[in-house]
């Protein structure tokens, strides 16, 4: 599938970066899109991988959006380890970096935004009120700078992922999306660049948060009612010392809706905090 051009480029500007991909498309190559807000692990590149194994070409953005951080949030304290997600990207087969400015994606007077309002709003949504839509508007803004024929998007964000799913159909952006299976370390804590922030008192807790939400999955999969299977997943979490639980929701995989009954497909998801870290996760349920 990949021809010559093994050198990765790096673009800033999104004329530039539709100008690439308007002539590799002209030349009829596939485009594959990684969004990411760098940081890079080793989940991430899972992504890259995978596009680079279903497309001609590929391009990974790295920009930290600042519209999806609330003001209380970690924007600025977020890691840049630019150089190093350079290199990362290269050898994982990118074929573009892009990378602009925050002022090129936001110059003054930016006031258009992308609202979906029923997945926005529950689990994630009540502590990050206007974070979809962040993440959303910056979304869309890349996918008309890179114009990719398919999006490759992470499962352990499943909330954005369900909205960007939607958004993407509700506007009949001619994308396809494709959901990609979270990556764990060998304790079973979900990859994530926040991951980073953690102690080693607190990183050495994962295991414990891997057993409560196991717990939960288990009864739910037994066919326990999902008050009982979420009380016991609540429960092992809370008496985790230094963990906040924020949430832990059985939910239909498509609506966010929390679910009556457990049948068909679900997805448990929860968030919480240790110490100044907010972790999220989540497990596909099938009965
Ligand atoms: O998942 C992320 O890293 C970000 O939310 C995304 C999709 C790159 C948008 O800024």
């Amino acid at each position: 599938m990949r021809t010559s051009e093994a050198r990765m480029r790096t673009v800033s500007s999104p004329a530039a970066m539709r100008r690439l991909s308007a002539r590799w498309r002209a030349r009829g190559l596939s485009v594959g899109f990684v969004p990411t807000m760098g940081a890079l692990h080793r989940g991430h590149l899972s992504l890259v991988e995978r596009a680079r194994a279903e497309n001609d070409r590929v391009v990974v953005s790295v920009f930290v959006n600042p519209t999806q951080f609330g003001p209380q949030e970690d924007f600025s304290r977020y890691p840049r380890p630019f150089r190093r997600d350079a290199s990362l990207c290269r050898k994982a087969g990118a074929d573009a970096l892009y990378h602009p400015a925050p002022g090129v994606m936001y110059p003054p007077g930016f006031s258009t935004f992308v609202e979906i309002p029923d997945l926005s709003a529950p689990l994630c949504g009540r502590s990050r009120p206007g974070h979809f839509r962040g993440v959303a508007t910056v979304v869309l803004k890349l996918l008309n700078q890179v114009s990719p024929d398919r999006l490759y998007l992470g499962e352990k964000d499943f909330q954005q992922l369900t909205v960007l799913r939607r958004m993407v159909r509700d506007l009949d952006l001619p994308v396809a999306v494709r959901g990609c299976r979270i990556h764990r370390e060998r304790d079973g804590l979900a990859m994530s660049s926040r991951n980073a922030y953690l102690t080693p008192q607190e990183r050495a807790l994962a295991p414990r948060l891997r057993a409560a939400l196991g717990l939960c999955a288990a009864a739910a999969r037994r066919g326990s009612a999902p008050a009982a299977a979420l009380g016991a997943g609540r429960r092992a979490l809370r008496a985790i010392p230094g963990v906040r639980l924020e949430y832990l929701e059985l939910v239909d995989p498509e609506t966010l809706q929390p679910v009556r009954r457990l049948r068909g497909k679900m997805r448990l998801l929860t968030a919480l905090r240790i110490g100044r870290t907010r972790l999220i996760d989540n497990i596909a349920i099938k009965v």
